[in-house]
């Protein structure tokens, strides 16, 4: 029998006992043993609810217990999980951890601390919620050399874009709407700035390299620029605005950043709506795959915690041996990767604003929509971020031309 404990009953830790009890035969079976909680370690207490008799309010006792052979650790932050982590790992405990700050910030060490000690630190519900993403990188692209990973990695800014373009609702109403359904972080900045999409591109970028992408040289923007203006220009270009991390190796250049785009719909992340989210690998022999699913949620991240449970009740006393060193991977600067961009541009003067757009851009291609006034938008061609920035610095010179109200990457 494996004994485990619980690190938090919040939103993913009462799913997680929710599916233990809801699937209990299913899961044994595939653990191929009976599988215990014995604690929940919460501050709180819930009278009323079963898991009260087994609630702790105390680390030490989950530490202390030989019998605890695997640690859940579903609280999220870096403190205090980041300490009893460590802890479990180096008394020989295993852990799973739905936590991506935890794991972005110090996967590498807690991964080397786990092989040390032959028990296992897993983490597939760090990125994409239920969808199996680590696994498959970590186990099933074995013979590839991955070339992108481009992904739609935060729930909560997926539904809202959807919500936003489709109907035409409000940013803070969609925002409670996703904060009431539970996919919201506590502090909804970490969706919208895009710092949560950040921490999990960094986890797949670190999966793809073997060594560290540090998330804080990451260059990260969220969706708090993005108006219903900026989303009918992309309906117009048969697109719609997503918030993306992706990155990008090739010839042993790294690059990776998170940032609203427009997704033409040739590409498959285009039908990725509401809360779920998807990650498009390249892979040199490979090609393209795509894993979709429910990003976020109770249930959903709940059942990628358990599957790693599983895993690691079936592999006691056996490191599974995730590539992911503590060596730093320096990323290129993001001036110097490629990039096309739609443009909305303010003017005073619409024939000498177009001309400049063709005299800087070469296009004559110009999108206008009832909807707003004095302004149109191009797409640029596709150069150096540099290169396209400094034209657009050119284009504020330009006679007719009064601002630039917006600029979204596009992704073809
Ligand atoms: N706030 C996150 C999201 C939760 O919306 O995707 C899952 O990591």
């Amino acid at each position: 029998m494996a004994v485990i404990a619980i690190l938090g009953y919040g939103t993913v830790g009462s799913g997680v006992v929710e599916v233990m009890r809801s699937n209990k035969e299913l899961i044994e079976s595939k653990a191929e043993q009976p599988v215990n909680i014995k604690y929940v370690l919460d501050l709180r207490d819930f009278p009323g609810d079963p898991v009260q008799d087994i609630i702790t309010h105390n680390f030490d006792d989950i530490l202390n217990d030989d019998q605890v052979e695997l640690v859940v650790e579903v609280m999220g932050g870096i403190n205090p999980a980041y300490s009893f982590v460590k802890s479990a790992l180096l008394s020989g405990k295993s852990v799973c951890t739905s936590n991506k700050e935890l794991v972005a910030a110090h996967g590498a060490e807690l991964m080397r601390i786990a092989k040390e000690k032959n028990v296992n630190f897993l983490f597939e519900a760090s990125v994409g919620g239920g969808i199996p993403i680590i696994r498959p990188i970590n186990r099933s692209i074995t013979s590839d050399r991955i070339e992108a990973v481009t992904g739609i990695l935060n729930g909560t800014t997926n539904y809202m874009l959807t919500k936003m373009d489709a109907e035409g609702i409000d940013y803070d109403e969609v925002l409670k709407d996703a904060q009431e359904k539970g996919y919201a972080e506590r502090d909804p900045a970490a969706d919208v700035e895009g710092h949560d999409a950040c921490r999990k591109i960094a986890i797949l970028a670190s999966l793809a390299t073997e060594k560290t992408v540090s998330y804080e040289d990451i260059y990260t923007e969220g969706i708090t620029n993005i108006s219903t203006t900026d989303m009918l220009y992309a309906k117009m270009l048969g697109g719609s605005v997503k918030l993306l991390g992706k990155a990008g190796f090739e010839n042993g250049r790294v690059w990776a950043r998170v940032a609203p785009a427009v997704v033409l719909a040739n590409n498959p992340l285009s039908m990725v709506n509401d809360v779920f989210n998807a990650i498009l690998l390249k892979g040199n022999m490979l090609g393209d795959v795509m894993f979709y699913g429910r990003g976020a949620g109770k249930l959903p991240t709940a059942s990628a915690v358990v599957s790693d449970i599983v895993d690691a009740v079936r592999h006691k006393n056996v490191n599974l041996g995730i590539k992911w060193s503590e060596d730093k991977q320096e990323l290129m600067d993001i001036d110097d990767v490629n990039v096309s961009k739609l443009v909305r541009v303010e003017y005073s003067d619409k024939d000498k604003a177009a001309a400049c757009v063709k005299r800087l851009f070469g296009t004559e291609n110009i999108l206008e929509t009832e909807e707003a006034f004095d302004e149109f938008a191009f797409v640029t061609d596709c150069a150096k971020e540099s290169d396209i920035n400094d034209r657009l610095e050119g284009l504020l010179n330009c006679d007719g031309i009064n601002g630039i109200l917006n600029t979204i990457r596009m992704e073809g």
